[in-house]
This record gives structure tokens, sequence and C-alpha cells, in this order.
């Protein structure tokens, strides 16, 4: 039996009535106050950037930023990350369960037959130039999917969002991997159907229409594994940003397009890319100490990318998978003295012991190790965001569905606290000074 309270008291200093507001538990987690009456006492609660406030109700995942857990549907993701692959890790997500040996293959055989995009599609990339950035280009062609696949899918219809979503999964990679080939001025790879979903993508990425192209099977678990590191999280940006163009009822390939463009800041799922950056910048170890002064110096803005995280104050757990899967495939390429690993270790293992960070509790989140990862796989520092795009688009469109198959969900439209002009009436031009 437990004494956890069931309602919370707002009391106020002017002697106002106080107001009584019921307290919800979940399954795991912190409890939530329920305000969803509060405006009805002329109030409102104020929490720019979300820091308290629970959006949603969600049987996805689930993270306890204290202990470093991290658990899609139940599962720890150190088991999943070890034991399944992004297919069965998809099915979870969206279905709820991992899938038995009939399902895995009926899912997949399904994903694997609509990886081709229709042709008219191909022609949108052309609409770029060819240094535009793989981000630009997916949020675009991505956005353009709802022109083509979802001229008349019912939203509210479990099987019509089934099939967006089984849309989704199957042609985000190959939009992935053309934006790539259109930035270097070579040709679109098709599909190759026999591959399975980590290797076709390194197929269409690497190959080329004049050679032989085999993905080593290595590289492509250790690929599959960083999709799976990378496939949910709650209600970060990107899918809060899902969540709320959802709620109006939108289209979901815009609903996904919308998180791809949230992903792409720096503060997000752009900091693997700027890890890479910062530490190609800080490139010696003897150079680590001023970028970490940097880092503490509030007139600076420079931030210790790839560092920090809004709910984890432990290590993210991903980090510690991402880190352990840096060593398999750097030992794999012979690359185990790669300069930008150490550098990226030594930088860990200071900022670890620095009191700015102990005390902010800052550590390396997904984003750390993942850019010297994809970079030694060959992957170009501007793809790193989009990966993670393509991982994050089966998380984005489990909760897409989530919501959606929830019939009393409504319109997401926060309130604000005003602090402009107070009523004041107009000045013709003629009065202005
Ligand atoms: C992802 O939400 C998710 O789940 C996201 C994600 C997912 O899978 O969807 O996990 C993916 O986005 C991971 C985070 C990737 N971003 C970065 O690595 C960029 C660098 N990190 C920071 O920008 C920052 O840590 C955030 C944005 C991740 C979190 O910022 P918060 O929660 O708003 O924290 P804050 O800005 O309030 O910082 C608290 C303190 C501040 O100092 P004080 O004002 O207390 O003195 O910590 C400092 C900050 O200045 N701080 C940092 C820092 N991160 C926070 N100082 C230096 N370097 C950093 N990286």
């Amino acid at each position: 039996m437990t004494n956890k309270p069931t309602k919370a008291t707002i009391t106020f200093d002017n002697g106002a009535a106080p107001i009584e507001l019921p307290i919800l538990s979940g399954s795991l987690g912190n409890d939530v106050i329920d305000i969803r009456n509060l405006s009805k006492h002329g109030i409102f609660t104020y929490d720019p950037g979300f820091m308290s406030t629970a959006a949603c109700n969600s049987n996805i995942t689930f993270i306890d930023g204290e202990k470093g857990l991290l658990y899609y549907r139940g599962y720890p993701i150190e088991q999943l990350a070890e034991h399944c692959d992004f297919m069965e890790v998809s099915h979870l997500l969206i279905n709820g369960e991992l899938p038995n040996a009939t399902q895995k293959q009926e899912f997949t055989r399904t994903i694997t037959s609509h990886t081709m995009l229709h042709d008219q599609l191909s022609n949108i990339f052309r609409g770029f130039r060819r240094d535009a950035h793989p981000m630009a280009v997916m949020v675009g062609v991505v956005g353009s999917m709802s022109a083509f696949y979802h001229t008349k899918g019912d939203i509210h219809d479990a099987q019509s969002r089934e099939i967006t979503a089984h849309q989704l999964l199957a042609k985000v990679p190959t939009i992935a991997a053309w934006s790539y080939k259109y930035n270097i001025g070579q040709p679109f790879m098709y599909p190759a159907n026999h591959l399975n979903y980590a290797e076709n993508f390194m197929h269409m990425m690497f190959a080329t229409p004049c050679e032989q192209y085999v993905p080593n099977p290595v590289l492509a678990k250790a690929f599959d594994r960083i999709l799976i590191l990378h496939a949910d999280h709650e209600q970060n940006a990107s899918t809060s940003t899902v969540r709320l163009a959802g709620s109006s009822g939108a289209n979901p390939f815009a609903c996904i397009a919308a998180g791809i463009a949230s992903l792409w800041g720096p503060a997000h799922g752009g900091a693997n890319e700027a890890t890479l950056k910062m530490l190609e910048e800080i490139g010696d170890i003897s150079r680590i100490g001023e970028f970490i002064k940097r880092a503490k110096d509030k007139t600076d803005t420079f931030r210790l990318m790839g560092f920090g995280h809004r709910v984890y104050r432990n290590m993210d757990p991903r980090a510690a998978i991402m880190r352990k899967t840096c060593h398999e495939v750097l030992n794999e390429l012979g690359l185990n003295d790669d300069p930008m690993f150490k550098l990226a270790m030594a930088l860990e293992k200071i900022a670890l012991e620095d009191e700015y960070f102990v005390s902010r509790q800052l550590y390396p989140n997904v984003d750390f190790y993942s850019g010297i990862v994809m970079r030694a796989m060959g992957i170009p520092n501007s793809m790193f965001t989009a990966i993670f795009a393509l991982a994050r688009t089966a998380g984005w469109i489990a909760q897409w569905s989530e919501m959606n198959a929830d019939s009393g969900h409504k319109i997401g439209r926060p309130r604000q606290l005003y602090t402009g002009e107070t009523r004041r009436e107009f000045v013709p031009i003629v009065k202005r000074t």
C-alpha cells in the first residue's frame, strides 16, 4: 500500500478559494497533476520548453532520466540492441509487441515490397541545388509524399494508418539515400530487395551501376543497431512536433516532414553532425581544455555538442551502446587508432571529471559517438541527421498512430502569458511622430 498523494491543492495568498486537482499515476515514472480543468478557474500554468509538462499519455517509450533507463514498450534498449533487428523493433513500436517468426517475415516482406518511390518523386530531387543539405531535401521530398500516397487515406481507420506506417518505413530510406546520391552527383540506386533493411540502405548509399557492391555484414549490423538506438524517445522536440501537427488531422506525410524539420536543429538531432564538427575543430587532445573553458563561459554561445540532455541526469544508455558499437566498427575497419575516437574518449573523460559538468549532470548523449561510427562507415557528416530521421520515422509514426487511435484526442493549442501592450487606440499616420 503506498501513501502516494491522489490530489493536489493550489492555495492563493489573497484568500481566493483553493483549487483541488487530481493526481494521476502511470505504470512507470512520475505522477502528473491533471490541470485540464484549471483554465476554468481563470488561471493557466506556465512552462516554456515543457520542463515539467506531460503533453499526452503514451504506451510506447519510457525514459528514467535519473537511472539512465530507456524502454521501448517495456523492453530495455540494451536487450533490444543486443538481440533484435530494426524490423523487429519497428514492429514492436508500431504494433506494441515483438513479432513472432511469421509476423516478422510478413512485416519485413511488406516493408521490403514498398521501398520503391513513385517515379515522379525522383523529379522533385532535381528541384534542389546539388549542394542542398540532405535534410532540406528530405523535408521537401517526404512532405511531397502527401501528394502521392495519402490522397484517400483515413487517419481514423486503423488499417489506413498501418498502410501509411508501412509506406513511410519503406520509402524514407530510399529518400534519404537518394538525397545523398543527388548531393554527390551520382545516379540514384534503386532498392535491392533481396537485402535486409540496413544492407539495402547501404546499397542505395554506396553502390553504383558500374560495380558489384556487397555490404559488409559487420557494418550492416552496426548500422541496424544505430537505427534501433534512434528509433524512439518519448515526447522529444521532433516527436512533439509530429503529434502537434497531427492533432489538427493533418496529412501524416506532412506531419513526418514537420518532425524532420524539428530534428534538424543542432540542439536535437543535428547534434551528431555538430559533434563531429566540434571534434574536428578541437583537432587535438591538447586543445580540449580550451573548448571545455568555452563550454562553461556564459558569454560564449558554444556548448559541448553531444553532451547534456533534457531528461537524462545520468549516462544516456544509448551512448554506452554507441561507444561499444564504435569499438566494433573501428576494429572491423582496422581503425583502432582513429584519432577522432581517441579524442572523443579523452573529451568524455575530462568532461566527466569537471565540476561544471558533474554538478549539472551533463553526460554524453546518443549523439556523442554516433557521428564517429557513421563517419568510419564512410557516411558523410551531412547525412548523420538524415539517418537519425530515417530511424526516428518508426517512432514518429508509432506516436502519430497512437494519438490518432485515441478518438478523444484534442487539437493541441497551448495558451500564453501575454506581456505585450494593453489596449490602446489607433493613431492616424499624420499624427504619428
Ligand atoms: C537529442 O529530447 C530528447 O529525447 C532528444 C534526443 C532524442 O533521442 O530525441 O535524445 C536526441 O536531441 C539529444 C541531445 C543532443 N543535443 C546536444 O548534444 C546539444 C548540446 N546539448 C545542449 O544543447 C543541451 O544539453 C540540451 C539541449 C540537450 C538540453 O538542454 P536543456 O535541458 O534545456 O538544459 P539547459 O539548457 O537548461 O542546461 C542546464 C545547464 C545550463 O547551465 P546553467 O544555466 O545551469 O549554468 O547546463 C548547461 C546550460 O548552460 N548545459 C551545457 C550543455 N548542456 C547544458 N553547457 C555546456 N555544454 C552543454 N552541452
